[in-house]
């Protein structure tokens, strides 16, 4: 563990965002992180390289959500631990793009917050919020940060498979976000994965800080309900998602993270795609 602001609790206990930073090569993990990290790859040799491609999915599409779209906020909710990894963030990407742009960051997890605050500068903002308590999220103290009158980009990157009802997630965020707002969303997959390495992976976060629901493309496809995917790519593996098709990672068949981009319908014609413009 390179830094931990004091915050230097639950080593005993692997915590999903550790685990991450273990598979994506960083130093901010402890023991028991590594120990259920090493049993996911044992499980599936690929989730080291899956979670990279996944952070890059991240940082591409809500870059391109917020240049297609002209929109100027982006709300990152479940940000994990990947400063130090040669991987553009989220909050990096958007300032590529749009330098203006406002991202603020929410997570469960006080150390990924701590950690937040003190090597990601990009964020113009980072509180405490769990995905589950949407109110607490867009109600925040500091919500002046958030305006869900006017469209915004959500980033929900591997972290709905970390909750149980994540329908009612996604259907929280239709009923407050303004219409033309997108959703960037990636999630882990058990279709064409074998039940085995399921299992395995599963069995791996059953002692971590939250267990992990891998879902069919079905059901992830239907948590947009309501929401217009972005087509193409439509939902496919994150190595495989750009809406111009220029980008193409390696495909891996030990574990499957798939993405999507989905735009909240009900803006009158002539509102949308403004590119490069702001709102
Ligand atoms: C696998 S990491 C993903 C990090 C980042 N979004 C990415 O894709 O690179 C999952 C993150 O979600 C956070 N998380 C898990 N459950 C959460 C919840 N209920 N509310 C908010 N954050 C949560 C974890 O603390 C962790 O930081």
């Amino acid at each position: 563990m390179t830094a931990d602001n004091g915050l230097n609790r639950d080593r005993g206990r692997a915590s999903t965002a550790r685990i991450y930073n273990y598979l994506l090569g960083g130093k901010d993990n402890y023991e028991a992180d590594r120990e259920a990290a090493e049993e996911i790859i044992r499980s599936a040799p690929d989730a080291p390289a899956v979670a990279r491609e996944n952070l890059r999915f991240a940082g591409r599409a809500a870059s391109w959500a917020v240049a297609a779209h002209g929109i100027k906020r982006v709300v990152d909710i479940g940000v994990g631990i990947s400063h130090g990894v040669p991987i553009p963030s989220v909050e990096t990407c958007v300032h590529n793009v749009a330098p203006g742009a406002r991202v603020v960051a929410f997570d469960h997890d006080e150390v990924v917050l701590a950690h937040a605050r003190a090597c990601r500068p990009g964020y113009g903002g980072v509180l405490h919020g769990d995905v589950t308590d949407l109110d607490g999220i867009f109600d925040h103290p500091a919500a002046g940060l958030i305006d869900t009158n006017r469209p915004m980009v959500v980033v929900l990157a591997a972290v709905l498979h970390f909750i149980g009802d994540a329908t009612a997630v996604m259907d929280g965020l239709r009923e407050r976000l303004a219409p033309g707002s997108v959703v960037v969303l990636s999630h882990a997959t058990s279709t064409d994965t074998s039940e085995d390495r399921v299992g395995g992976m599963t069995k791996a976060y059953e002692g971590a800080s939250s267990p992990i629901n891998f879902r069919s493309e079905g059901e992830i496809r239907a948590l947009a309900l309501g929401w217009d995917i972005v087509t193409p790519p439509g939902l496919v593996d994150v190595q495989l998602w750009s809406v111009d098709g220029s980008y193409r990672g390696e495909l891996y068949e030990t574990v499957r993270v798939v993405g999507m981009a989905a735009v909240l319908p009900g803006r009158q014609q002539g509102q949308g795609h403004m590119p490069g413009g702001a709102r």
